[in-house]
């Protein structure tokens, strides 16, 4: 079982739409769960899942609860989900207040379900807060969402930091590198934006900025499955062909 994060403390930058499509990807020839990880439920959302009905979500298991009772299949065959709803924000200020152990809740139950999984992919929030060092210290791999934007390749600076930090604690943990994602070719600053993120890390894709991102949106799909001939779906088809030779 390989654990894989999926990070950018920058909101907007592709980490649930990366994640989503991925995950759908692998579980075509896999047995894949994701963990939404984000209070703010994008990825339990996009999935087709009202968020306030799941009890037992991704807070459930930092609560304390057994982490099997929070899985739920899928409508793609194959891909299990553990989502999240408003009631993770608190964990981030419970985890603050405890003692000992607080990086590793995450690593504690996603051990448990080991055998169960090939793949398992957790959606980080838009910060680089205690949530987002559980996915950490409880992953392999870490892979990068960037906006092909000055901004968001400025962002990426704090996220070296953080995960050369985290690999004191979890010295197996390796960047794979960034997806570079809505990318306007005809664009200028995107195209230095893009050869910026491919002179510093392994670019392991290149996503196009598309509506056809949006596809599948109403019926709680991604856009692999929902328009698997898009130029989106092809963008994370290669990525998958990439992963494949480092994961
Ligand atoms: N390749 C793309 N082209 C255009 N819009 C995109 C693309 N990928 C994602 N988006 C849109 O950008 C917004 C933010 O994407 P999201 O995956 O939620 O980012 P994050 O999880 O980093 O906040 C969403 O509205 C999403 O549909
Ligand atoms: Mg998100």
């Amino acid at each position: 079982m390989k654990v894989v994060s999926v990070i950018n403390q920058k909101g907007g930058v592709g980490k649930t739409t990366s994640t989503y499509n991925i995950a759908a990807l692998l579980a075509t020839d896999n047995k894949v769960l994701i963990i939404d990880s984000d209070s703010q439920a994008s990825l339990t959302l996009m999935m087709g899942i009202d968020p306030l009905s799941m009890t037992d979500n991704l807070s459930s298991i930092y609560d304390g609860k057994n982490i099997n009772n929070c899985i739920y299949a899928s409508n793609i065959e194959n891909l299990d989900y553990i989502p999240s709803n408003l009631s993770l924000a608190k964990i981030e200020t419970k985890l603050m207040t405890m003692m000992l152990g607080r990086e590793y809740q995450l690593k504690y139950s996603v051990e448990a379900i080991k055998k169960e999984y090939d793949y398992i992919l957790i959606d980080c929030p838009p910060t680089l807060g205690l949530l987002t060092i559980n996915a950490l210290v409880a992953s392999d791999y870490v892979i990068a969402p960037c906006e092909t934007t000055p901004l968001s390749v400025y962002a990426l600076d704090d996220l070296e930091e953080t995960i050369k930090a985290v690999k004191g604690t979890n010295p197996k943990l390796k960047f794979l590198g960034v997806i570079a994602t809505k990318y306007v070719s005809n664009s200028l600053s995107h195209n230095t934006s893009l050869n910026e993120l491919k002179e510093r890390f392994n670019v392991i894709g290149i996503i196009k900025n598309s509506v056809s991102s949006q596809k599948g949106i109403d019926d709680g799909l991604p856009c692999v499955v929902a328009d698997p001939k898009s130029i989106v779906a092809e963008g994370y088809r290669e990525v998958i062909n990439k992963l494949k030779e480092e994961l």
